[in-house]
């Protein structure tokens, strides 16, 4: 798998709790994935969900429950822990979120990611 570190964001774009999309890769299967933080934690996680392989979201940066205590996918309803990537509620009860490494460096947002979808064995043909 080709993957190496990507800045997503600055960390002052982010609120607590708040979360943001991005993209890694130019091809025609860009990887998708999210940072997100809440209670001072930060969390990185594949924009996948376990269900049916579709983003958590519909639209910008909304991954959170209204109370922003979960994680949502928007499209069936699936709610996840946010420090852990479980889902605790939903058609995927018990499965999880695919977590990446992150960290900050220079008040940068660094996520390590794959440079495609393609390069993730087995995500496409989930
Ligand atoms: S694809 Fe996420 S709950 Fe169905």
């Amino acid at each position: 798998m080709n993957e190496r570190e990507w800045p997503v964001c600055g960390e002052d774009e982010l609120g607590d709790p708040g979360a943001h999309a991005f993209e890694t890769g130019d091809g025609d299967w860009p990887f998708r994935g999210f940072v997100v933080r809440s209670q001072g934690g930060l969390y990185a996680y594949a924009n996948v969900c376990p269900h049916r392989q579709h983003p958590l979201n519909l639209v910008g940066d909304d991954f959170l429950t209204p109370d922003g205590t979960l994680l949502r996918c928007a499209s069936h309803g699936a709610m996840f822990e946010i420090a852990t990537g479980h889902c605790v509620l939903g058609p995927c009860t018990g499965q999880a979120l695919i977590s990446l490494p992150v960290r900050v460096a220079d008040g940068r947002v660094l996520v390590t990611a794959p440079d495609s979808l393609e390069s993730v064995p087995g995500l496409l043909s989930r």
